[in-house]
């Protein structure tokens, strides 16, 4: 037998490769195929793990940011939540679903009606916000000294809006109470179309020729509204319940055990409530404190346990314009929400330094601040200085500048009032 040489295995080797090869492309081809026609199947049969809520969806689980100009000038890990963030551009997103979901469970709204709320801005814009995925409308009535651009964007976003003078909450004109009463209307207005609805054998509402009240209503309310419910955001525990259920466990989960001090400036008292109560109730130490703007009665109402000075008797005190030029926060009324707090102490911010503030954090960390969250982060310095470097403290970045250029960021308004900021660093607070 001839032996086996190159020559004759040569071509049975190169044959057996090729063999090899086609038969490995031809695996490898197949298990692709095969992959592929199990990824479309996939895709024919599962869904994104996305809930049927839409926007309500990207509401809080805000990041927690370390505001690093702080914590280096303090020595104290400094931190903002960064509730500008939510998709209605301010903490009160939360607020607003909660309210209007508490109050569609209840019964007492239903689809088609319409959310009425008095408010300086940000809870009504995330009830703008909101109210459309709820099939809801949304009636605002807010005070004529709030920033222009409140009431632009609350147009844009579809509410009807009332501009009104600023009076005290004991007066029946004030914005609260004139929200109050629409939502009596709404109804009243709903109750007599489905009246008419039922007379006229079930034709579509008509709007008739009211008196001037009347008149009045049927500009405000559409003639399929089913109803009204008034949010109450100073009153309505939804609001504490929503940090209490929402802004506070998320803190707790991202600050783990290293939570030393939390501090917010208070308007309705919803947010320094729900998060306080939440996290001191989680552990005791967690130092919780309030900024109170000047005008506001709430340091007093804290550091004292009452309200007023003698002159500031309940009800008698307004509001007005050059209390503060910040905006949402300070109150000079104990509301439900805040008696909910559990706080350890107070202090006081003045415009000056949510100002200065708001400039210094501009430049050092790049965050464009509303004037709240400005005077948060005065809150937060003051904090950090009481308890000495080491110390984390959260405070809230309530909203952004944008709804606040004709006011904090407007140079002209600011010399007015001669808070033109003129600081390089953190002097204002002391700190050299
Ligand atoms: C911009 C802004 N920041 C802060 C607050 C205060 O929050 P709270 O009402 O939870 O006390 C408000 C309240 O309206 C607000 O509008």
């Amino acid at each position: 037998m001839a032996p086996v040489t190159e020559r004759t295995t040569g071509p049975i080797v190169a044959a057996a490769a090729t063999i090899s090869i086609a038969l490995i492309s031809y695996c490898f081809y197949y298990n692709k195929s095969d992959t592929k026609t199990t990824n479309s199947k996939k895709k024919k049969t599962s869904k994104p793990k996305t809930s049927k809520k839409g926007l309500v969806d990207a509401i809080g689980n805000t990041p927690l940011i370390r505001i690093n100009s702080l914590s280096d000038a303090t020595g104290c890990e400094i931190l903002g939540k960064c509730e500008f963030l939510n998709p209605g551009g301010s903490v009160k997103d939360r607020v607003a679903v909660k309210i209007i979901e508490e109050a569609l469970e209840s019964g007492k709204l239903s689809q088609g009606g319409v959310v009425t709320e008095g408010s300086a801005g940000s809870t009504a814009i995330s009830l703008a916000t909101v109210a459309p995925s709820y099939g809801c409308k949304c009636h605002v009535v807010i005070p004529d000294d709030a920033a222009i651009e409140k009431s632009q964007i609350l147009e844009a976003l579809g509410a009807t809006v009332e501009r009104v003078r600023p009076v005290s909450i004991t007066h029946r004109d004030h914005y609260v109470n004139i929200a109050r009463r629409r939502a009596i209307e709404a109804n009243e207005f709903a109750s007599k179309h489905r009246k008419a609805d039922c007379l006229d054998g079930k034709e579509p509402a008509q709007i008739y020729d009211y008196g001037s009240d009347e008149t009045k209503q049927s500009s405000i309310f559409s003639s399929d509204c089913t109803g009204g419910f008034f949010a109450d955001q100073f009153e309505n525990l939804a609001n504490f319940r929503a940090h209490y259920d929402g802004t506070g466990p998320e803190i707790w989960e991202q600050t783990g055990d290293c939570l030393d001090a939390f501090v917010a400036a208070a308007g309705t008292g919803g947010t320094v409530a729900g998060v306080s109560r939440f996290l001191q109730e989680k552990n005791q130490n967690i130092k919780c404190f309030l900024v109170d703007p000047p005008g506001s009665s709430l340091f007093n109402k804290v550091t004292r346990g009452v309200m007023y000075t003698k002159e500031e008797a309940e009800g008698k005190r307004l509001k007005n314009p050059f209390d503060t030029i910040t905006e949402g926060i300070g109150i000079n009324r104990s509301t439900q929400n805040f008696m909910m707090a559990k706080l350890d102490g107070a202090f006081r911010g003045t415009d000056r330094e949510a100002v200065e503030m708001s400039r210094f954090i501009l430049k050092n960390d790049g965050l464009f601040l509303g004037s709240s969250s400005a005077m948060n982060c005065v809150g937060a310095v003051r904090v950090a200085q009481s308890l000495g470097p080491g110390h984390t403290i959260v405070t809230i970045l309530c909203d952004n500048g944008m709804r606040h250029l004709s006011k904090f960021y407007d140079a002209q308004y600011l010399s007015q009032y001669g808070l033109t900021p003129t600081a390089t660093g953190l002097e204002f607070l002391d700190i050299k």
